[in-house]
């Protein structure tokens, strides 16, 4: 099933759907409407219990996102770039503490908000061809969709600092090198490899995939005792769902389980 919005495009297959950020021209910059569909579409995701993984993916192949769309930002006041965003924070939010496993596939320029979306995704996969960066500070700016509290969480403050103080591009090798991406790959294997993961992933229960999303990001921003707790908590429950008895059903029974996702 293919919903083509214009500026995004979701492409659901069975139980992953691919969701493709359709303005090449401008190389993806994100826009007002590229923003809204793109909300629109990951509410959708959501909100069908069917979907477990959703990649996340620019159209063409120079840009995944060059960023939120500088013509548009130029000529705002304060409070129209501080509700700009805000309104970008609530739907990378969405997209991190969602119940989709979200993928980033990172086929070219992954910069400022582009590279702060990625942040938001679960995973991210580069083709070798793709640059990664901060470069706000170009513009008089700073990050402004997580950037300045994600990348420093995923790659250690100084890192993070040297990224969005220099503004300058680094290589996805590099990128995967100080952990800012899973993996890289050359262009073409990219959207073959992210299905892959996709695939993976998708053939697992969905109630423990969110569950362990949900220990992980949630985890990550409680002190220990908390977080272990939280996690205790979090394993308890796993134990409420019919998978639970399958998955170990099946391992004492010496066959495949046969996850029914609840
Ligand atoms: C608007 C953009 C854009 C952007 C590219 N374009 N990035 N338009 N906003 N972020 C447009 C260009 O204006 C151009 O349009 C077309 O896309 C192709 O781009 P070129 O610059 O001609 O391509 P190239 O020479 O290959 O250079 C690629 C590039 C460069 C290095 C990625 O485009 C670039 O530096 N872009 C800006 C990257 C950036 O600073 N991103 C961070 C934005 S701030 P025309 O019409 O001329 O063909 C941000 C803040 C987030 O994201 C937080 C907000 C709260």
């Amino acid at each position: 099933m293919e919903t083509s919005n214009e500026r995004v495009i979701s492409t659901r297959l069975d139980t992953v759907t691919l969701i493709t950020i359709n303005r090449p021209e401008s190389l993806n910059a994100l826009d007002q409407l590229t923003l809204q569909q793109l909300d629109a579409a990951v509410s959708a995701i959501e909100a069908d219990p069917h979907v477990k993984v959703a990649i996340i993916t620019g159209a063409g192949n120079k840009a995944f996102v060059a960023g939120a769309d500088i013509s548009v930002m130029q000529p705002l006041d304060p409070i129209a770039a501080r509700r700009m965003a805000t309104t970008a924070q609530l739907l990378l939010n969405k997209i991190e503490n969602g119940s989709t496993i979200f993928i980033a596939a990172i086929n070219g320029y992954a910069l400022g908000g582009g590279c702060e979306l990625a942040l938001a995704c679960d995973i991210r996969i580069a083709a070798d061809s793709a640059q990664l960066g901060q470069p706000e500070i170009n513009l008089g700016i700073i990050p402004g969709w997580g950037g300045t509290q994600r990348l420093p969480r995923l790659v250690g403050s100084s890192r993070a600092k040297q990224l969005m103080l220099t503004g300058e591009r680094i290589s996805a090798g590099q990128a995967a090198q100080i952990g800012l991406v899973n993996e890289v790959v050359t262009a073409a294997e990219l959207m073959p490899r992210a299905q892959k993961l996709a695939q993976t992933i998708a053939e697992k229960p969905k109630m423990a995939l969110q569950l362990i999303k949900e220990a992980v990001t949630n985890g990550m921003e409680m002190d220990r005792n908390r977080a272990f707790a939280y996690e205790a908590d979090l394993f308890g429950l796993c134990f409420a769902t019919a998978d639970q008895k399958e998955g170990m059903l099946a391992f004492l029974e010496k066959r495949r389980p046969d996850w029914r996702d609840c």
